[in-house]
C-alpha cells in the first residue's frame, strides 16, 4: 500500500528554485531514507509533504490525500520530528510531550513514560533550559509514544550522543516492526544504512539516484585487501581498478563490481593468501556523487 506519493513536485521561491519534478513513492512499512548536501531541498519537501509550504507544481498525497486541501486530516496519522525543535519555553519538557501528544488525539501514558525512561530524559524542567539534544528528545519521545502510521524524520539525531543515537535506531526499528513507515532525511550515513530500505538523493533540488542500497551498490566499487605470492604488476592494466596503494606484500585497490570475475582470475593466478573485500559504503557512494559533479 501505498503511503506518500509525491508526483513531479516543483517548488519555487521567487526567481529561485528549490525543487524540481521531485517524485518518490513510499510503501506502508518500509524505511526510506533521504539524503543530501545542505541546502539540496530536504526540508522543503518535507514541508510540502506536511502541509507546511505549498508545491508551486505537482501533486503530492498521504494516505491517498491531498497533502494541501486534507492536511489537518491526514496529520493525525503523522509524527514529525524536526532536526531544531523549539517548544514553548514556559512549559516544562512533560508538559510539552503531553501536548504534542495531545494534539494527535491518544494519549498512552504508560508509552510515554517508558519512552521518557529510554531516552533518559528529565521532564520537570523548562523547556527554555533544555539543551539542543533534550528539545530534540522532546519531539522523538511524542513521536515514538504517538500511534502514527508515518513518521516524518527531519535530522531527528544531528543533537543527540552516541548512546541516545543508538535507542533512536533501535525506536525506528521498532516503529518498522509494528508495520508502520518512516521518512528518514538524516546526514549520518551511517544511520541510513543501518535503517533504511531505500534511499534517495537529492542535489540542487532534483533527485539524482533512488533505490535499495544493493540496487545503488552494483553501479559502484569494492574495496580490495590483497596479499598474493607473487607481484601483481598487470594489475593496473584491467579495466575498472582505482586507487592502488602498496603496503609490502599488500595491496589496497578499489575495483568496479562487474570487473570481478577477470581481476579474480588474475589475483588467484599470482597465488592468493589473504583476500579481503568489503561493499562500497553509503558515504563513498554520496561523495562520488559530489566529486564527480560538484556540490552547490
Ligand atoms: N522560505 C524560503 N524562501 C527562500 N528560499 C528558501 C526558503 N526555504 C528554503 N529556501 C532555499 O531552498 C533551498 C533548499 O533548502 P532546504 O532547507 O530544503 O535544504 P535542506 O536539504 O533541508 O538542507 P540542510 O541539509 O541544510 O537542512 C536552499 O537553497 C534554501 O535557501
Ligand atoms: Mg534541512
Amino acid at each position: 500500500m501505498t503511503v506518500l506519493q509525491l508526483d513531479r513536485i516543483s517548488k519555487q521561491f521567487g526567481q529561485f528554485q528549490a525543487l524540481n519534478q521531485v517524485s518518490m513513492e513510499l510503501k506502508q512499512g518500509e524505511i526510506y531514507g533521504f539524503i543530501g548536501p545542505n541546502g539540496a531541498g530536504k526540508s522543503t519537501t518535507i514541508r510540502i509533504i506536511l502541509g507546511m509550504l505549498q508545491a508551486t507544481s505537482g501533486s503530492a498525497t498521504l494516505f491517498g490525500k491531498d497533502v494541501w486541501r486534507d492536511a489537518a486530516e491526514v496529520h493525525k496519522r503523522c509524527a514529525y520530528v524536526p532536526g531544531d525543535v523549539n517548544v514553548w519555553p514556559n512549559l516544562t519538557g512533560g508538559e510539552v510531550i503531553d501536548v504534542l501528544l495531545k494534539m494527535n488525539g491518544i494519549y498512552d501514558k504508560k508509552k510515554r513514560d517508558h519512552w521518557i525512561e529510554r531516552l533518559q530524559f528529565d521532564p520537570s524542567k523548562k523547556s527554555r533550559s533544555y539543551s539542543k539534544g533534550n528539545r530534540q528528545k522532546i519531539a522523538l519521545i511524542a513521536a515514538f509514544a504517538s500511534n502514527a502510521d508515518l513518521f516524518i524524520l527531519d535530522e531527528p539525531t544531528s543533537g543527540l550522543d552516541p548512546l541516545m543515537e543508538h535507542v533512536f535506531q533501535q525506536g525506528v526499528q521498532e516503529v518498522k516492526d509494528n508495520g508502520k513507515t518512516v521518512l528518514l532525511s538524516s546526514h549520518i550515513l551511517s544511520e541510513v544504512e543501518k535503517l533504511c530500505d531505500r534511499v534517495a538523493i537529492i542535489r540542487q533540488g532534483e533527485i539524482i539516484e533512488q533505490g535499495s542500497l544493493k540496487d545503488m551498490r552494483h553501479l559502484t566499487r569494492m574495496h580490495i585487501m590483497v596479499e598474493t605470492r607473487y607481484p601483481l604488476h598487470e594489475l593496473e592494466q584491467y579495466k575498472g581498478i582505482y586507487d592502488v596503494e602498496e603496503q609490502g606484500n599488500i595491496l589496497h585497490f578499489q575495483m568496479d563490481a562487474e570487473q570481478t570475475e577477470p581481476v579474480m582470475q588474475y589475483l588467484s593466478q599470482q597465488g592468493i593468501i589473504r583476500l579481503e573485500s568489503s561493499p562500497p559504503k553509503l558515504e563513498d557512494l554520496f561523495m562520488r556523487h559530489y566529486e564527480q559533479k560538484g556540490g552547490r
